[in-house]
């Protein structure tokens, strides 16, 4: 018997469950208790044992278009058919192309240079890289270093965790030298902030003290999630962004938006870009691109950047990097049906419409038990409780086992609780995530 066929045969201390070293999960304490998602359709999982789970999390930041969607599944199996893999070096094949097309189509003017990657981690090694080769190009070669932020998320590659500023990922593994952060921007005079909190500009000017002391010549650029999501949904404060931008043009600095989670549609716009109006010189994709559907992600490039490049012999190999998988053909059929997706059913700007119901349906969870913040932009909230004495993360760890236990599926990173659905939901989904989590919290020791 294998796991897919038969979910709910699935129990707690199964040998069955031992060969799979689960990816940031506590592997022991799951495998006592296993929480298995066996199927799935529309805005609900089915778990191992038959319940229907509301999915507030969009799986993980991804499936941005809902579950089981034909349109994507039989896109794939008809390229799978037609040409199941292609090499990328050297050789073209045709579904890459048209969705670079297509995605530069919907891209922020300019940035229209589109660069396959396997996923959001390789997505910022990958624009780190290319920040590099451009000051190389430029003749800057001196620009080297990589400033990231604290709680900033990057995934999980040696470039990610050096820029991204979480001490679990960090502490373990050795980082890049050559790095450093501004600090983070959540702030407590911002607690129960209704979208943009209206304080922190001023912690853009890190970017200043930093260049004081490296020297700007020696600064390659600055990557920062446009929201931070994994750490716990920080907001960007009133014209923080923009000082972001404007500071690094002042010194000849890369402004890199890491859109892993915000891009395609998870704020009411296509990219964070967009919505707030501050555009990067590159920023990283992947989650939403294909709906989560089949790996994959892409790297939107200022058209400037790429042209540097493309001097010396024309024999030459331009940027020496790519991956095996980098514009897979069924993860471009995948990518190509979600837009299409995307684009028929209008989700890359639903959210603007469901957001100021979302912001007051999760804003009437201020007041129950333990919560000390809550924080929304778009399809998105981090709702922080107070961690019980000695035990972090402990509190909203049983907030997720309620939830689940009740049917509906939230993420937490510490004692943080994000939601993020899927973008077709409905008023009513709302409502029931709302109601399942205040019920957990009036619960909750
Ligand atoms: C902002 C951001 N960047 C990068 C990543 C890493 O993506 P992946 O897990 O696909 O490597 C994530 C994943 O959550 C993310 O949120």
């Amino acid at each position: 018997m294998t796991v897919h066929e038969t979910p709910g045969a699935i129990r707690a201390n199964s040998p069955s469950l031992d060969a799979y070293w689960m990816p940031f999960t506590a592997n022991r304490q799951f495998k006592r208790a296993p929480r298995l998602l066996a199927a799935a359709e529309g805005m609900h999982y089915t778990s191992g044992d038959g319940r229907r789970i509301l999915d507030g999390t969009a799986g993980l930041w991804c499936v941005n278009a809902g579950h089981g969607r034909r349109r994507i599944a039989e896109a794939v199996e008809r390229q799978l058919r037609t040409l199941d893999y292609a090499p990328s070096f050297q050789m073209g094949h045709p579904i890459a192309f048209d969705f670079a097309e297509r995605l530069a189509a919907i891209a922020p003017a300019g940035l229209d240079r589109i660069f396959f990657t396997g996923s959001g981690s390789e997505s910022v090694d990958t624009a780190l890289k290319i920040a590099l080769a451009y000051h190389r190009a430029t003749g800057n070669a001196s620009r080297t270093r990589l400033i990231g932020r604290e709680r900033g998320y990057h995934g999980v590659g040696f470039g990610g965790i050096s820029v991204g500023g979480l001490v679990n990922n960090r502490r373990v593994f050795t980082t890049l030298p050559g790095v450093d952060h501004i600090r983070h921007t959540h702030d407590p005079r911002n607690a129960f902030a209704k979208g943009q909190p209206e304080h922190g500009a001023e912690y853009a000017d890190d970017v200043e003290r930093l260049v004081a002391l490296h020297g700007a010549e020696t600064i390659a650029a600055v990557i920062v999630e446009p929201v931070a999501g994994s750490t716990g949904v920080l907001v960007p404060p009133k014209g923080y962004l923009e000082r972001l931008r404007s500071l690094c043009d002042r010194h000849g600095i890369l402004l890199i938006f890491d859109e892993v989670i915000t891009g395609f549609g998870r704020l009411g716009t296509p990219f964070a870009a967009d919505y707030f109006g501050v555009k990067p010189d590159l920023f990283t994709t992947a989650k939403g691109l294909t709906n989560g559907a089949i790996p994959m992600g892409a790297v939107f490039v200022r058209r400037e950047i790429h042209d540097a490049l493309m001097h010396g012999p024309e024999s030459q190999i331009e940027l020496f990097h790519g991956y095996t998988y980098s514009g897979h053909p069924a993860a471009c059929a995948a990518g190509l049906a979600t837009l299409d997706i995307y684009t028929e059913e209008g989700l890359l700007t639903r959210g603007a419409e469901l957001a100021g119901y979302w912001e007051n349906a999760v804003h009437g969870l201020r007041g129950s038990r333990h919560v000390v913040d809550i924080r929304n932009l778009g399809l998105v909230v981090g709702i922080e409780l107070e961690p019980r004495t000695g035990a972090p993360g402990a509190r909203a760890y049983d907030v997720l086992n309620d939830c689940f236990n009740r049917g509906l599926l939230i993420r937490v990173t510490g004692d943080i609780i994000a939601l993020s659905p899927p973008l077709i939901v409905e008023r009513e989904h709302i409502d029931t995530m709302v109601q399942t989590l205040s019920d957990a919290l009036a619960r909750l020791d």
